[in-house]
This record gives structure tokens, C-alpha cells and sequence, in this order.
């Protein structure tokens, strides 16, 4: 059974002062377990589409079912990480993996048993994001990409059967962002959650998908779909290949296309012939 089923999927936002459409006839249906991941120029609704299928915001034409039934609000099968690190700066690392649970433990019908279970889990994921020695450090003792695997731990704590990640390594350094793509693709083959992950980096977004999304704006629509030409298991070294590549060309240029600005080659030719004028 799918996991996430949009049909025509439309969304117009009541007071923005543009009358397109933030996102207009999308259809798109995941595979449970599939790792998508979604590109395109500013403004072509990623976000806004992420945040439909996290329950975080509403649709205003067609359908988004995930496991069968009408998306209408936040749910704990579905766990969102953002770019900016969003750890409780008073929890240290272990009691903000744990936060989520916390909240549930006032339940009544939560029984000590299931919270050591969970104390279990988040103890496993430490160890999975390789945390485990700085389990009592507080977010403003990490580096960025430390503090973004919390994020991506407490995320996981609640066993979701899906992540859904808005350009979560945007503000890390190259190397970093290398070792991130590694751990999150550990991550899926381990755990096997449905991943919908944003980014503006093309590299980024073939290197982890099955499929890439490319979404064009003006109204955020789906411009095509490309299945990523690689075995499951990915390595670094395929960056290099020649198919690999060619996808991100041709990726890179319909993103061009589409983007409706001038790209930064164009302007620095500008600058430069005004220069020499
Ligand atoms: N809360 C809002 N109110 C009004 N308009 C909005 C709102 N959120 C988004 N929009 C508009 O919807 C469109 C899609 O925005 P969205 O943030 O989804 O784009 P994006 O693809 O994530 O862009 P970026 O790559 O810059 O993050 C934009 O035109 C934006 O101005
Ligand atoms: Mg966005």
C-alpha cells in the first residue's frame, strides 16, 4: 500500500500579496519506505508541500492521504527536522532526544515498561548518530552538524513512519554535510522510515533519493520526476560517475530554466562588460 498518496494537490495562501498559486495540481504518490527527495528554485512551494504532509499547514484543493486516510494535522507517525537546529537549549543531549517522550510519560496509560523501553531507544539512537559520549553535553557545547543529529534522534524517538526534512543540512560545511548524508542514509536502511527530504542542493538531493522531485514555482507545480540511476547502497565515490553527472546537469539546467532569474554566470558577465565599458 502506498504511503503517501497527493492528488491534485493545490494550495493558495489568503493573504499573500501574489495571487499564484504556492503549489497547484500536484500528484505525487511515495512508496512506503522510499527515500524522495524534492528540488527546485526558491518559491516553488518544497517547503509549503512538506509542511502540508506534516499536518503543519492546510490544503486548498485536492487530496493527501498518508497510510489511507486525510492528512489534517500533526500526527507522531510523521516527524519534521528543520534547517535551524530547534534543540531545547536548557535539555542536554540525552533529555532532548527523550523530550517527546517525556510529554507522553504524563499519560496515564503509558506504563513504566514502556518507558524503559524508550529510555532503551533513545540510548540506541545515541549510538546510531555516534552521540553517545556527549549524552549530558547541552546544544551550545556541539558543533552545528552534532546538534543537527540530535535533531535528527529525537525525530526518531517516536518511531515515525515518516521524516520529513526541510534542507536540514543547509548551514553545515561541505565535509560535515558529507558525513550527515552517510549517517542519514544509514539511518534509513536501518530504521526504513518513508523520507521526504528538501534541498536546494542538487548533488545532495541525487546523492540520497531514489527519486528526485523537481517542482518549478509560479504556480508551485511538479515540472518531472527522475528516478536516480544508482544502486541502493550509495558511496561517495558515485558523485564522480558519468551517470551521476549527467542527471545533475540536466537537473541544474531545467532548475535555470524554470527559476526565472538570471544565474550568477550571467550577472558576473554583466558586471564584468559594464566594467570594461
Ligand atoms: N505563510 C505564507 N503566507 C503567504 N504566502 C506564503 C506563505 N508561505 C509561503 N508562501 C508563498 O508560497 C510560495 C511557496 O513558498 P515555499 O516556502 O513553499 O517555497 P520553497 O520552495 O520552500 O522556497 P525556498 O527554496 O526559498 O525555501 C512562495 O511564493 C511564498 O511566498
Ligand atoms: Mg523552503
Amino acid at each position: 500500500m502506498a504511503q503517501v498518496l497527493i492528488e491534485q494537490l493545490g494550495k493558495r495562501f489568503a493573504n499573500s500579496a501574489s495571487a499564484t498559486a504556492a503549489l497547484e495540481g500536484i500528484d505525487l504518490t511515495i512508496a512506503d519506505g522510499e527515500f524522495v527527495t524534492l528540488v527546485g528554485a526558491s518559491g516553488c512551494g518544497k517547503s509549503t508541500l512538506l509542511r502540508i504532509l506534516a499536518g503543519l499547514e492546510t490544503h486548498t484543493s485536492g487530496r493527501v492521504l498518508c497510510a489511507g486516510r486525510p492528512i489534517s494535522g500533526p500526527g507522531a507517525d510523521r516527524a519534521m527536522v528543520f534547517q535551524h537546529y530547534s534543540l531545547y537549549p536548557w535539555l542536554n543531549v540525552m533529555d532532548n532526544i527523550k523530550f517527546s517522550r517525556r510529554l507522553k510519560v504524563n499519560r496515564e496509560e503509558i506504563t513504566s515498561a514502556d518507558v524503559e523501553a524508550a529510555s532503551g531507544r533513545a540510548d540506541a539512537l545515541l549510538d546510531l548518530i555516534g552521540l553517545a559520549k556527549v549524552a549530558g553535553a547541552y546544544p551550545s557545547q556541539l558543533s552545528g552538524g552534532m546538534q543537527q543529529r540530535v535533531a535528527i534522534a529525537r525525530a526518531l524517538m517516536g518511531r515515525p513512519d515518516m521524516l520529513l526534512m526541510d534542507e536540514p543540512f543547509g548551514a553545515l560545511d561541505a565535509q560535515t554535510r558529507e558525513v550527515m548524508h552517510d549517517l542519514i542514509l544509514h539511518i534509513h536502511r536501518v530504521e526504513k522510515p518513508t523520507i521526504v527530504f528538501v534541498t536546494h542542493d542538487v548533488e545532495e538531493a541525487i546523492y540520497l533519493g531514489q527519486r528526485v522531485v523537481l517542482m518549478q514555482p509560479r504556480p508551485g507545480r511538479i515540472h518531472s520526476i527522475y528516478p536516480v540511476p544508482l544502486p541502493a547502497a550509495r558511496t561517495q565515490e558515485m558523485k564522480h560517475g558519468a551517470e551521476f553527472r549527467a542527471l545533475k546537469n540536466e537537473i541544474l539546467a531545467r532548475i535555470r530554466e524554470s527559476a526565472g532569474v538570471n544565474t550568477d554566470q550571467d550577472l558576473l558577465e554583466r558586471l564584468n562588460m559594464a566594467a570594461s565599458a
